[in-house]
């Protein structure tokens, strides 16, 4: 059976010389069942007409906001999409969308989807790298909306560059993908997930951190969140922005992650602590900032909570997975960490391996279960880790 048998799709045409093209997509979809609405914009307007699409769907097209003010039709339409797909997308309406702006109806439909969405932006070369172009493209990616990459080619306008329309094939087949790895899998669920490192605070100037990046936490918050989980993100320390659809909670040092993870611990489904935990703390943090001296400045460290620890000893039936950061002996560290905090699995990674460990896009990976099962992860992005860590909570559940 298609991804598309019975699925409402919405499609958004903008004004481009490549909204022709969106004839054929639409009529590629209704082929594979897919209910498709289109809206287009007044500019899209110029390049085709309702009647193009009316004639292929056999449906209603819309264009006009208060065409039918007895009903909202902007809300009914994002309501019941289970995909947008906006094809060609402007870069005025990359703008809009990125900006929240609402003064037509694909616009003010946008604000009210609650699907997955898609955007194929088609332009010419230089408005799309022109830098605020760029940046409306990648505000849109950190809000989740998935961008189909320009085709490089001879443009409309007769330049040679980045800036085409894929064909109409290839954005369908884009449309699937994201269609059939929306599975709503983990809808109803609450997982936490913790990010970052944690700090130990010296002085109100100075502190004592890992290199932890968060790369690893953001990726699998993200794939919960896709998965349909209602997600928490406890990060320490991490420049990455919130994860769109998390409940992003910021901390720094341990107690402070130890209290935000357990206030949310009761009613969660599944705990899965990426942190790198500062295992040590300062036993009083000066107030002020501390003046140097001469001869030696020694700084003496306390042992901090085992957050995971104590989440093992509290457990009922959540899913528990902990991180193992190794430099050595990977197995058998892990192993160990894996009995001692009553884990469910442990993803242990050699730290020092190239592709592996902080601030890498990729990982390289051990799942160790407790009944001795390991699944080896061969280097890959951390987000693909995210979807193998993610599949076996969902199997466990
Ligand atoms: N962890 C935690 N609280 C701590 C230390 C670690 O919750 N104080 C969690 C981490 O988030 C990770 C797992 O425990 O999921 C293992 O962390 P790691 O730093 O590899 O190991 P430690 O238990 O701290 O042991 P060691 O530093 O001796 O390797």
């Amino acid at each position: 059976m298609s991804e598309f048998e019975g699925k409402h799709i919405l499609l958004g045409v903008t004004g481009g010389i490549a909204a022709y093209k969106a004839i054929e997509i639409a009529s590629r979809i209704k082929k594979e069942g897919g209910l498709v609405d289109v809206i287009l914009t007044k500019g899209a307007t110029n390049f085709v007409t309702p009647l193009s699409f009316g004639e292929v769907l056999g449906r209603k097209v819309y264009v006009d906001l208060w065409e039918n003010q007895a009903e909202p039709v902007h809300i009914r339409l994002a309501e019941k999409a289970d995909l947008v797909l906006i094809a060609p997308a402007t870069a005025n309406f990359i703008a809009k969308t990125a900006n929240g702006m609402a003064d037509d109806l694909l616009s003010t439909t946008m604000l009210a989807v609650k699907s997955p969405i898609v955007v194929a932006p088609a332009m010419n070369t230089n408005m799309l790298n022109n830098p605020v172009t760029s940046e409306n493209i990648s505000k849109l990616k950190s809000l989740g909306m998935r961008i189909i990459p320009p085709a490089e080619g001879i443009l409309a306008c007769g330049a040679k560059g980045a800036g085409r329309l894929p064909e109409p094939m290839e954005i369908v087949e884009f449309a699937r993908s994201v269609l059939s790895n929306n599975k709503r899998t983990l809808s109803g669920k609450k997982i936490i997930v913790t990010a970052g490192g944690t700090i130990a605070p010296i002085d109100p100037v100075r502190f004592i951190g890992n290199r932890s990046t968060g790369k690893m936490g953001f990726a699998v918050a993200e794939e919960a969140v896709s998965r349909g989980a209602n997600v928490v993100l406890v990060t320490g320390v991490s420049h990455l922005k919130d994860v769109h659809g998390a409940k992003t909670v910021r901390v720094e040092t341990t107690e402070e992650m130890r209290t935000a993870v357990l206030a949310e611990y009761d009613n969660a489904d599944a705990v899965i602590k990426s942190a790198a935990v500062a295992d040590y703390g300062l036993e009083e943090v000066a107030t002020e900032k501390i003046k140097k001296k001469d001869g030696e400045f020694v700084l003496r460290l306390v042992r901090n909570p085992d957050i995971l620890k104590e989440l093992g000893e509290k457990k009922k039936n959540q899913i528990l997975v902990g991180f193992a950061a190794e430099t050595e002996k990977l197995a058998e560290y892990a192993n160990k960490k894996l009995v001692e905090k009553n884990l469910d699995f442990i993803v242990a990674n050699n730290v020092k391996s190239e592709g592996a460990g902080f601030g890498t896009d990729t990982n390289i990976a051990k799942l160790m279960f407790r009944d001795g099962r390991v699944i080896d992860a061969p280097i890959m992005e951390k987000s693909e880790l995210a979807k193998i860590i993610l599949d076996e909570v969902e199997s466990l559940m």
